[in-house]
């Protein structure tokens, strides 16, 4: 029996070890910043990484960090994502910075929770990722210390997460589908990549991760809000008239009179997605409009 435990003991420490991408998977890049801050806003940085209501001096719109954030193993403070050096991400590499967003690893390895949404950013292309980065670099640098999380035994749900991350993280990239339109894919990349609509709209499996067989369809909320609706059949349900309406629904919110569009952190999906250019957002609704 001790030997059965010992040799489960050691399997879960390997397989729950990190498995950081590599120099050679960087590509080179020119960044662009208008990409870059295109990607920012559609991927709701700001939303998680917001300073606490009450941090003295904090421009809200600057991603600072330390905003808590419940989730059920505890409390998170997602961290400063400005370029000061000490306390925010000044001196971190392209492949540090690529692993955090699309392997839930940080620089020393330790492995991230999925509260950080890297099981869609995982799908986006890493050209992207790196413009998304020279736009925070482009922002001035704030002091504001990382806090640590609320959690009980931080280093076993750590490497916990790595298991979890072994059969729960979908690195797959996303891919076009040649038989649909050009905007329809720019809006099925939108959401399923940056957008990370599933990571509310998609059910989840007993272990946790995003159930593909029931996509979009709708569940509870991650902070137990009440519950996410499905985006499927939007206007065949009567949700919305057609493509136009479903968005200027995305585009404008409830002040058009449009509801079920503000409560479990929707009306800060809506914010961020009004920031986008017209055509996206367009994508992005011919894109949920298609699924029946
Ligand atoms: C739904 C909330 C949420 C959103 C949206 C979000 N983050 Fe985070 N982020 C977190 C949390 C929580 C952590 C801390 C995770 C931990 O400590 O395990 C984090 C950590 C990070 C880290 C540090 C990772 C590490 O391992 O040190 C980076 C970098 C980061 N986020 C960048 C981003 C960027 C860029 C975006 C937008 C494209 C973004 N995040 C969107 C919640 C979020
Ligand atoms: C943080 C969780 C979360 C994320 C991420 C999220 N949503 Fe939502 N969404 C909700 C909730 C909760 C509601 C219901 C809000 C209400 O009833 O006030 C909702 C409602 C909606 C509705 C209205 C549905 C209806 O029946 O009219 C649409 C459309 C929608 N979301 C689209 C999106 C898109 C597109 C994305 C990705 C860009 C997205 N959501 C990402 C939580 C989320």
């Amino acid at each position: 029996m001790a030997l059965i435990i010992l040799v489960g003991a050691i399997l879960a420490w390997f397989l729950s070890a990190p498995r950081p991408m590599t120099q050679a998977m960087v590509p080179a890049h020119q960044p662009d910043l208008a990409n870059g801050a295109l990607m920012y806003n559609i991927g709701g940085c700001i939303s998680c990484h917001k300073p606490a209501a009450d941090a003295a001096g904090m421009d809200p719109a600057i991603p600072s960090g330390g905003f808590p954030l419940k989730t059920p193993v505890g409390t998170f403070y997602p961290p400063n994502l400005t370029p000061d050096p000490e306390t925010g991400l000044g001196q971190w590499s392209d492949l540090d910075f690529l692993n955090a967003m699309m392997r839930g690893l940080s620089p020393s390895g330790a492995h991230a929770i999925p509260a950080f949404p890297y099981t869609s950013y995982a799908h986006m292309r890493p050209a992207d990722i790196l413009d998304i980065k020279a736009h925070l670099m482009s922002l001035a640098p704030v002091v504001s210390p990382n806090k640590p999380a609320d959690i009980p035994l931080p280093f076993l749900l750590r490497r916990g997460i790595g298991l979890w991350q072994w059969i729960g993280l979908d690195t797959t990239p996303w891919k076009p589908d040649p038989t649909q339109s050009e905007s329809w894919n720019r809006g099925s990349y939108l959401v399923n990549g940056p957008g990370h609509c599933g990571e509310c709209h998609t059910p989840r499996t007993f272990y946790l991760a995003s159930d593909m067989s029931r996509f979009l369809m709708g569940g509870p909320h991650p902070e137990g809000e009440g519950r996410v609706p499905s985006l499927r059949d939007l206007i065949g349900r009567g949700r919305y008239t057609d493509v136009n309406d479903l968005a200027s629904a995305l585009q404008y919110g409830e002040i058009m009179g449009y509801d079920k569009l503000s409560s479990g952190g929707m009306r800060a999906v809506q914010a961020n997605i009004s920031k986008l250019p017209e055509p996206d957002i367009k994508a992005i609704a011919e894109y949920l409009a298609s699924l029946k």
